[in-house]
């Protein structure tokens, strides 16, 4: 099994800047490996960590075809009731992790001048810790995530693998204002989770349609973990979460989003979504570390 690239675990932050490229057409492709060699042969502050990702299309291109099979671009999905979760498929994304946001933002920013005239900048993301580990619906996020190196890298890696990935990540926008006006007791239906002692509600007390309850999704007997690493984004004007997913197959993504979005037979979806809609969503391949050399070399 090959190593991934170490950011995926390593939980330095509390800062963290997310781009997300799509290139620019008839680009050469030795041109745009030069380019990406150079973006990750670039040294970094000894406390931070860069995670390189790739959609389909361009991942295939810099692997000669060897995009793995299951790997697709992320396609809108249209849920129960009129909602829905766009699609906003790119080419590349960067995750920089660090300290401090300024040693950040100097990575981010050499990024984005090496790929300047061969990439748009489409989105970027600046995330942080919020009271911990806390959404700004004021929950606690990532209790559920697997606690073990062992069960982590179960839930993240592909099997036998290069040490490689699928990702999901979406960027949600909160509206706290309606989320805020609600009782904490009914805050809490709509998790599934205690607020302040961050507690799993359970029997009669737990909803079916709570994002835990949509979330907490097995198949076969097989809990369907995810390795999160969201963070929370924004300022009074304009907040949210921008959802950072890992898992061992894109399978397990598909799964949770249409029960979040109640693509499912019991008629039932993710009462979240009725205070925090997505924006953005894209399916992402990240190569274990050597696997990214070899790709790029
Ligand atoms: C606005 C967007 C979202 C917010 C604010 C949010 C927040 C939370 C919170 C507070 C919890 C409970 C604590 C924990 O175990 O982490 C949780 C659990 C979880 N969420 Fe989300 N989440 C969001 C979107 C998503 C999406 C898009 C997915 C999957 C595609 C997802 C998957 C999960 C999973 C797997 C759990 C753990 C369930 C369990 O096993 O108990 N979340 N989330």
């Amino acid at each position: 099994m090959g190593e991934p690239q170490t950011g995926i675990f390593t939980q330095i932050g509390p800062h963290h800047h997310y781009l997300e490229f799509t290139i620019d057409d008839g680009v050469k492709t030795a041109t745009l490996k030069s380019t990406l060699r150079d973006i990750h042969a670039a040294a970094l502050h000894d406390t931070q960590t860069l995670v390189i990702a790739f959609g389909r299309d361009l991942h295939s291109r810099l692997s000669n075809g060897n995009a793995p099979e299951e790997l697709r671009d992320f396609t809108e999905i249209q849920g129960i009731d009129g909602i829905s979760a766009p699609a906003t498929q790119r080419d590349i994304w960067f995750w920089i992790q660090g300290p401090t946001p300024d040693i950040n933002l100097d990575v981010a920013m050499r990024i984005s001048n090496a790929l300047n005239g061969t990439a748009r900048l489409d989105l970027e993301v600046l995330g942080y810790a919020y009271h911990g580990n806390r959404d700004l619906i004021g929950f606690v996020d990532g209790t559920a995530n697997p606690k073990t190196d062992e069960d982590q890298r179960n839930a993240a890696l592909v099997p036998n693998s290069t040490g490689g990935s699928f990702l999901l990540t979406q960027k949600w926008k909160h509206d706290l204002k309606a989320f805020n006006a609600l009782d904490v007791s009914q805050q809490e239906a709509i998790v599934g989770r205690t607020k302040e002692d961050d507690i799993e509600l359970e029997g009669d007390a737990m909803p079916a349609d709570s994002h835990v309850s949509r979330t907490d999704a097995k198949e076969d007997g097989i809990a369907l973990k995810l390795w999160r690493r969201s963070s929370p984004y924004g300022n009074v004007a304009e907040n949210g979460l921008y959802f950072v997913a890992f898992a061992c197959n894109i399978r397990r993504f598909d799964v949770q989003l249409n029960r979040m979005y109640g693509v499912t037979d019991d008629g039932l979806h993710d009462q979240l979504i009725h205070y925090s809609k997505a924006v953005s969503g894209a399916y992402w391949y990240v190569p274990g570390a050597s696997e990214l050399s070899e790709i790029l070399s």
